[in-house]
């Protein structure tokens, strides 16, 4: 009998891994992870309580470890380095905006120079009293239950994905300082709005960070970025996870977006993340300063 069995938890998103904490590791256990992750958008493993130590061991059994918050304050958390703790708690994190961002609809590094993040595993080590539940949004099933006239429409078109655009619903007015410091750590980047995968598979490349569609009026193309978003976070693409203490949840972030429900920044939450590097870069994708050379 196979030692991890998935059971999915909506048609187009979702799955649950039932897997012992001893099976974690087998090299069985992360074929069928990997396999079913684009398949799935999004694995939970309830109460897997694992530690550090533990979640870092299995992340490298998925793939190859990335860091994108190495700067950050909240990263090495519990002195593991590559661990980073989201969490509000000003103990911890003195610059939140990064988290407070996470409120909105996002795919982690689409304004950062190179291939997206594979993937990224959170454990809850400790739970907001209120909120703090996390979304995931699929944004293969998004683009493949378009209607097909609209598909066309949108084939071709290119997005302009900038920091300012993800901290605009953060801040009503940022300092020059905040700016200049939020610019300096990352890239205003184009990306084709609909992503042709090395595999044939098309997904939507969309969330907070996505600015303006490139040669489109600009309401015109924001108005557009709404309704997609909206479109992908319909109840039939989406998965919304309740958290229990000790969950671990790992999701695609080349097929998901994500999001997190506001909690209280004194609410102690911290959830240990951990994240696997991409291995493909957006064909068609580039930074905007080399279109402007
Ligand atoms: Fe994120």
């Amino acid at each position: 009998m196979s030692k991890v069995r998935i059971e999915a938890i909506k048609p187009n998103i979702g799955g649950i891994v039932h897997v012992s904490k001893e099976d974690l590791f087998d090299d069985e256990t992360a074929a069928a992870v990997r396999e079913a992750l684009e398949d799935r958008g999004v694995l939970v493993f309830p109460r897997m309580n694992l530690t550090d130590a533990e979640q870092l061991a299995f992340s490298d059994k998925i793939g190859k470890r990335g860091n994108y918050n190495k700067k950050a304050p909240g990263s090495n958390a519990g002195g593991e380095a590559d661990v980073y703790a989201v969490t509000l708690d000003k103990q911890v994190n003195n610059h939140p905006e990064y988290v407070l961002g996470t409120f909105f609809w996002h795919i982690d590094g689409v304004t950062i120079d190179q291939p997206l993040p594979k993937a990224t595993m959170l454990t809850a080590r400790k739970l907001a009293p209120v909120g703090g539940q996390t979304e995931f949004a699929s944004t293969y099933a998004a683009y493949e239950h378009l209607p097909e006239e609209e598909k066309k429409a949108i084939a071709s078109l290119k997005v302009i994905h900038k920091v300012e655009a993800a901290l605009r619903p953060v801040f009503d007015e940022a300092t020059e300082e905040d700016l200049a410091r939020w610019r300096g750590q990352s890239e205003t980047m184009v990306h084709p709005l609909v992503w042709t995968h090395k595999s044939g598979r098309k997904s939507l490349i969309i969330g907070t960070q996505a600015d303006s569609v490139a040669d489109v009026p600009v309401p015109h193309g924001r108005s557009l970025l709404v309704r997609l978003q909206e479109w992908a976070a319909q109840p039939e693409f989406s998965y919304r996870h309740y958290w229990q203490e000790g969950d671990m949840v790992i999701w695609d972030n080349c097929g998901c977006m994500h999001r997190v429900i506001p909690y209280d920044e004194n609410s102690g939450r911290r959830m240990h993340r951990t994240t696997i590097a991409g291995d493909e870069r957006v064909a068609g994708s580039c930074p905007l300063k080399s279109l402007q050379r």
